[in-house]
C-alpha cells in the first residue's frame, strides 16, 4: 500500500493546511485505517479502538504478537466512559494531576473495547496526550485510539515522521508529522490501585511525580514476578509469550525491546571517571576489530578531543576515519535533554553501520529511571 504523508505544523495548527491534513487523518481512522501521528512522548500508530479489524491492522503492520496489549488514547474526558468501565477515586487523583500527559493508566475495559486491544486483559491501558497535534486528531476523528508505538515490534520507538517511515512505509495508510516529540522516551504505565500505584513501565512521569501524588506508596513493579505471585493472576495470557512458562512479567518487559541494531555495550559510573571507562571501552572494542557507536555526554566529548589520537566521525563530520561513531547525546546534569535524543543517537548509529554502540547509563533518578530500563532491556535482549 501506499503510505500518504500528511504534513502538520504543531504551532500554526489553526492553518488551513493543518487543518486539511488532520481532517483527511482522522477521516482514515473512521474509516478504519491506520495513521501514525506525534504524541508528547513517541511517535504512534494509531486505528479505531473500537474497531477489531482496524486494531488488526496495527498488528500486522508491526509484526506485533497478539499477547502486547495496546495504549488507548483519548482527546477528551467524555470518551473515557466509552475505555474504562470504571474510575476509582485515586485513578482521578493521577487523571486531574497528570492529563493531558504522558501517563497511562491500567483501568477496568469497558464492553465496547475489544479483547484485541488488551490481548486478552481485564485492564486497558488509557491515556489522554498532552501534544497539540494529538489533541487534535483525537477530537477531530471522535473516536477513541489505540497507538502503540509507531516502529517495528521490537524495535526503537520513532522520535521524528522520518523514524516511522523507516520502519512502517508501505505498511501503514498515513503518517501525520508534526514534527519532532517532545519528550523522547514513552509514557509512564501505572496499575493505580486503592491504597498505591504500580509503576509497570517507568516514562516520562517520573517515579517522584507519581509518589507525591500517591502518599509516597508507589513503587515500581518488579519485572521478576512470576506465576506464584498473587499479580499473575491478572494475567492468564502469560503462559502464551515467549521466553517460557512462567508468563509474567508484564508486557513489554523481559525479553527483546526498545533495541538497537547494533549490540549495546553499558557503561556505568558518573563523569569525570565515567568519561575514561567509555574511552577505555572505545579503545578496547575498536582493538578487537568492532566499527564502534559512542552515545556522548560533555565530559566524554572534551575527553575524546584530548585523548584520542585517531580521527573519529562526528555527528554531521565524517572526518575519513570509520571506525568510531561518535554521536553527542548531551548534558550529563540534563536528563530531560538525553531524554530527548536517546532515540535519534541510537538510529543515527544504527544507520552509521556500527557494529557496537557503547553508552553510559544514567543514574535512575527522574527521567533517568525511563531512560536506564529503555538502556537496560535493550542490552539485555541481545
Ligand atoms: O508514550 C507512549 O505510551 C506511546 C505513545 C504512542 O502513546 N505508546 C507506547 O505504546 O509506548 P507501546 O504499545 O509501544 O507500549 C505500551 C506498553 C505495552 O507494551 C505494555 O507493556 C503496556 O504498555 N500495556 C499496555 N496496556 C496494558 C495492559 N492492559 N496491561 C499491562 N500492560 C499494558
Ligand atoms: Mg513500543
Amino acid at each position: 500500500m501506499e503510505t500518504l504523508r500528511l504534513k502538520v505544523e504543531a504551532g500554526e495548527l489553526e492553518s488551513g493546511a493543518s487543518r486539511r491534513a488532520i481532517a483527511r487523518a482522522a477521516e482514515i481512522l473512521r474509516g478504519g485505517g491506520t495513521v501514525a501521528f506525534p504524541t508528547e512522548t513517541v511517535y504512534g500508530l494509531g486505528a479505531n479502538a473500537l474497531d477489531e479489524a482496524a486494531v488488526a491492522k496495527i498488528f500486522a503492520a508491526k509484526e506485533r504478537p497478539g499477547w502486547d496489549p495496546l495504549i488507548v488514547h483519548i482527546g477528551e474526558y467524555a470518551t473515557l466512559g466509552r475505555v474504562a468501565a470504571e474510575v476509582n477515586e485515586s485513578a482521578q487523583r493521577l487523571i486531574d494531576a497528570f492529563w493531558p500527559g504522558p501517563l497511562t493508566l491500567l483501568l477496568p475495559r469497558s464492553a465496547e473495547i475489544p479483547e484485541v486491544v488488551t490481548a486478552g486483559l481485564a485492564r486497558v491501558g488509557v491515556r489522554m496526550p498532552a501534544h497539540p497535534v494529538a489533541h487534535a486528531l483525537l477530537l477531530e476523528a471522535g473516536i477513541p485510539v489505540a497507538a502503540p508505538s509507531a516502529n517495528r515490534f521490537g524495535r526503537i520507538s520513532p522520535t521524528t515522521a522520518w523514524d516511522v517511515a523507516a520502519d512502517l512505509e508501505g505498511r501503514i495508510d498515513a503518517i501525520l508529522d508534526g514534527g519532532e516529540t517532545t519528550h523522547g522516551v514513552e509514557s509512564t504505565v501505572v496499575d493505580v490501585r486503592s491504597d498505591s500505584c504500580v509503576i509497570y513501565r517507568p516514562g516520562v512521569i517520573t517515579l517522584e511525580q507519581l509518589q507525591a501524588q500517591c502518599g509516597g506508596r508507589a513503587w515500581l513493579r518488579d519485572a521478576s514476578i512470576d506465576e506464584g505471585h498473587p499479580e499473575a493472576a491478572d494475567h492468564p495470557i502469560g503462559q502464551n509469550r515467549p521466553g517460557g512458562g512462567s508468563g509474567m512479567p508484564a508486557p513489554g518487559m523481559g525479553m527483546r525491546h526498545y533495541a538497537p541494531r547494533s549490540r549495546l555495550v553499558l557503561v556505568e559510573g558518573f563523569p569525570p571517571g565515567l568519561d575514561v571507562a567509555l574511552m577505555d571501552e572505545v579503545n578496547r572494542l575498536e582493538e578487537a576489530g568492532e566499527v564502534v557507536g559512542v552515545m556522548a555526554v560533555d565530559g566524554f566529548m572534551a575527553a575524546l578531543t584530548l585523548m584520542r589520537k585517531k580521527p573519529f566521525n562526528l555527528r554531521g563530520f565524517t572526518m575519513g576515519y570509520d571506525t568510531v561513531h561518535v554521536y553527542h547525546w548531551g548534558s550529563w546534569r540534563n536528563p530531560e535533554e538525553l531524554a530527548r535524543k536517546l532515540y535519534a543517537g541510537l538510529r543515527w548509529l544504527d544507520a552509521a553501520g556500527v557494529t557496537v554502540i557503547v553508552c553510559p547509563v544514567p543514574e535512575p533518578v527522574g527521567i533517568g529511571l525511563a531512560i536506564r530500563d529503555r538502556l537496560v532491556k535493550a542490552a539485555g535482549s541481545q
